[in-house]
């Protein structure tokens, strides 16, 4: 099995996210490890279809495990997903001598490595995306940067919102999961905390909170909106119109895609692209990485794909609790 593969590559795709140049690094410093030779696809499947492909070496990859990003460059390339453009993927592969090939983003790009392996590259799936919407796994590399980066940015708002007893209205990524809005709403003390898998939107029970606290002296009131139920500069609006506060909207944005990736971010992303690579040594395609329970392990990309994933229950009941 193990002389199978001999020349792998790994390319990002989709949104990027902190942790995936570990990965990158992983993926290349193991692959030279174990004899093998490694190309670089710059800019995701759209750097495939224009043959963006380098050769990495051990040198290529020094100096980028502290930096957000990726050194390789990402892209959305929505004709990925035509048959025949996937079959210009595997054989733009194929030529260049790709025999296993990391792709590092989310469930979007799983399903372009799913194609490319049923046309018979050998093909491995490594969870980045900052939105932990992936279900087969309970990390994926660059939410834990993206939480604390939007953390921090929250308890900012929060220091001059209660300066000038205004109301909040802090809107996290996360397209259509709340997990960013959770983990920030609990981490945050947020007053309220909007998530789509939980749409139980209810503006005037929004704005009686709002105004019970004031009375109660609350200075300050945090909501933390998700992406996924939008709209936060008219809800502000709305807000202060019925409720006579000050209220302002704060759109947190792509910073929270960017920055230095935290130890725990550095740490998964390594060990996942290492192991990404040692499942091709292996023989393996069609999987995907993950962790779950205290192991890193992989699932076969259909198994994987057809999961689905749920906010904890828990969590969501403590958080509602702890918003008093
Ligand atoms: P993510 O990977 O973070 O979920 P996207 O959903 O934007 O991000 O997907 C990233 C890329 O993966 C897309 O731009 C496209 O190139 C590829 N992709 C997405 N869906 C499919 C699909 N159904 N079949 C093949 N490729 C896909
Ligand atoms: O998937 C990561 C993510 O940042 C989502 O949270 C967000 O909805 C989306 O990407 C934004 O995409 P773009 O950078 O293309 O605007």
């Amino acid at each position: 099995m193990a002389d199978q593969v001999k020349t792998i590559a790994v390319l990002t795709s989709g949104g990027d996210a902190p942790g995936m140049n570990a990965a990158i690094r992983a993926v290349v410093r193991t692959a030279i490890a174990r004899g093998l030779k490694v190309k670089g696809i710059e800019r995701g499947y759209m750097g495939l279809l224009n043959e963006e492909i380098i050769d990495m070496e051990t040198h290529n990859v020094s100096d980028i495990i502290q930096k957000g990003g990726t050194i390789l460059g990402t892209a959305r390339c929505p004709e990925f997903k035509f048959p025949d453009v996937q079959q210009k993927g595997a054989d733009i592969c194929k030529k260049h001598g790709i025999d296993g090939l990391v792709v590092i983003g989310g469930d979007g790009s799983y399903r372009g490595a799913q194609a490319l392996a049923r046309l018979g590259i050998n093909a491995i799936g490594l969870p980045g995306t900052i939105d932990l919407d992936i279900a087969c796994t309970d990390y994926t590399i660059g939410f834990d940067t993206a939480v604390n980066t939007a953390m921090e940015a929250i308890d900012k708002v929060r220091d001059t919102s209660s300066s000038h007893e205004r109301c909040s209205v802090i809107e996290v990524m996360g397209r259509h999961a709340g997990y960013i809005a959770l983990w920030c709403g609990i981490a945050n003390g947020a007053e309220d905390i909007l998530i789509p898998e939980k749409y139980d939107y209810n503006e005037q029970a929004i704005i009686n909170n709002i105004i019970e606290k004031r009375k109660m002296g609350k200075k300050h009131h945090i909501i933390i909106n998700a992406e996924g139920i939008g709209h936060s500069n008219s809800m502000a609006k709305r807000i202060e119109a019925a409720t006579g506060i000050e209220t302002r909207a704060t759109i947190l944005g792509h910073m929270q895609r960017g920055g230095s990736p935290t130890c725990k971010d550095r740490y998964y992303a390594s060990i996942m692209g290492a192991y990404a690579v040692d499942l091709l040594i292996e023989g393996k395609t069609k999987r995907v990485v993950g962790y779950r329970n205290g192991e890193f392990i992989d699932y076969d990309i259909e198994e994987a794909l057809a999961m689905t994933k749920n906010i904890p229950e828990y969590s969501f009941e403590i958080s509602k609790l702890l918003a008093k």
